[in-house]
């Protein structure tokens, strides 16, 4: 079989369900190029001066990196003027990014997380970018507002992300199961390489930040005890710091990653619209689930474009299980 690169593999989903128009295909090979610009940058960051921190400041107060900037500003012009999107939420803009009036606006909704995994930038370990698409909530409104973008994560209509690891790799969901495909430097294409992803039912992997044990509930406290003293198999503690890479990694093997609310972070760290969501999405489509400790992530209603929420995703096993640890009295 020869090489399927993204845009035949895109073009044929496009045949396969009447729904896809060409309008979004286009969004996602805009996105695509996004990452590997991002990608030619992050392979060289540590010559091109871009490691390191920008004098400014992101909506949450945290220093921004310069590769945070490049490619939240990577991605804004790689879709601004396609005439496809109303608008666009970035973790590294306080408000909704609007399109220019000299562009033609369209009917999608970008949301992304440019840079994930921004403080292992400096270090040379994997980082990501995440991103979903929606389309607007009233397509006869022009323009879009914030409450265009608070739909739950099961309105997306794409999701995915794009790892910058030992290869850069694209991964995403339109709703018919999870591709990833594996950019060839020398040709600058996406190659399908992991056909209809789907996450093992049960995994020997947990990933959380151990370091903020003492500020957990109690119940979260015991179930990481539980999997400790697991007697069918050995869990093993993996914890990388990019939540693009290890959601991938327990894509890939099973497992479960924790991001739990604590006494610091009454809401949890990681952002709904543009971390939790687009992975949970891709989650339930590999047959996994994302859960905020009741309920499912990808039934939340966002109050707000930047709203945090605890997030427990990976195989059915383990969170299922976490489920009833945090249903216990
Ligand atoms: P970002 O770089 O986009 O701000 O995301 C960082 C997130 C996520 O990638 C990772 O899982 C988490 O921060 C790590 O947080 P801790 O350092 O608190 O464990
Ligand atoms: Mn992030
Ligand atoms: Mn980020």
């Amino acid at each position: 079989m020869g090489l399927i690169n993204l845009s035949r593999f895109i073009l044929e989903e496009q045949r396969k369900y009447s729904g896809a128009t060409g309008d979004f295909s286009l969004i996602l090979e805009q996105i695509a190029l996004a990452g590997k610009i991002i990608s030619k940058d992050v392979s060289k960051a540590g010559i091109a001066n871009i490691i390191g921190e920008a004098d400014s400041l992101n909506v949450f107060g945290e220093r921004q990196q310069k590769l945070d900037l490049f490619a939240h500003n990577t991605l804004v012009y790689s879709l601004d003027h396609i005439g496809k999107l109303a608008g666009m939420v970035s973790e590294e803009s306080d408000k909704i990014i609007e399109i220019p009036t000299k562009h033609v606006e369209g009917k999608y909704l970008a949301v992304f997380d440019p840079l994930d995994g921004s403080s292992n930038i400096d270090v040379n370990i994997s980082i990501g970018t995440i991103f979903g698409v929606y389309k607007k909530l009233n397509e006869n409104i022009d323009g879009c507002t914030e409450k265009d973008f608070l739909q739950p994560g099961c309105k997306l209509i794409c999701a995915g992300y794009v790892i910058y690891g030992a290869s850069t790799m694209l991964v995403y969901s339109t709703g018919n199961g999870v591709n990833g495909f594996t950019l060839d430097p020398s040709l600058g294409e996406f190659i399908l390489s992991h056909s209809n992803m789907k996450i093992p039912h049960s995994g020997s992997i947990y990933s959380v930040n151990e370091a903020y044990y003492d500020k957990w509930d109690t119940k979260i406290k015991k179930y990481v005890e539980y999997l400790k003293n697991f007697k069918e198999r050995e869990y093993k503690s993996r914890y990388i710091g990019s939540l693009v890479s290890d959601f991938h990694r327990n894509l890939l093997k099973g497992g479960i990653f924790l991001y739990p609310a604590d006494k610091k972070n009454p809401d949890g760290k990681l952002r709904l619209l543009y971390e939790a969501n687009p992975l949970s999405f891709i989650i339930e489509q590999a047959g996994g689930k994302a859960i905020d400790g009741k309920n499912d992530i990808l039934r939340k209603t966002p109050q707000s474009v930047h709203q945090r929420t605890p997030l427990f995703i990976g195989s059915p096993f383990e969170v299922e299980l976490l489920k009833e640890y945090m249903s216990t009295d």
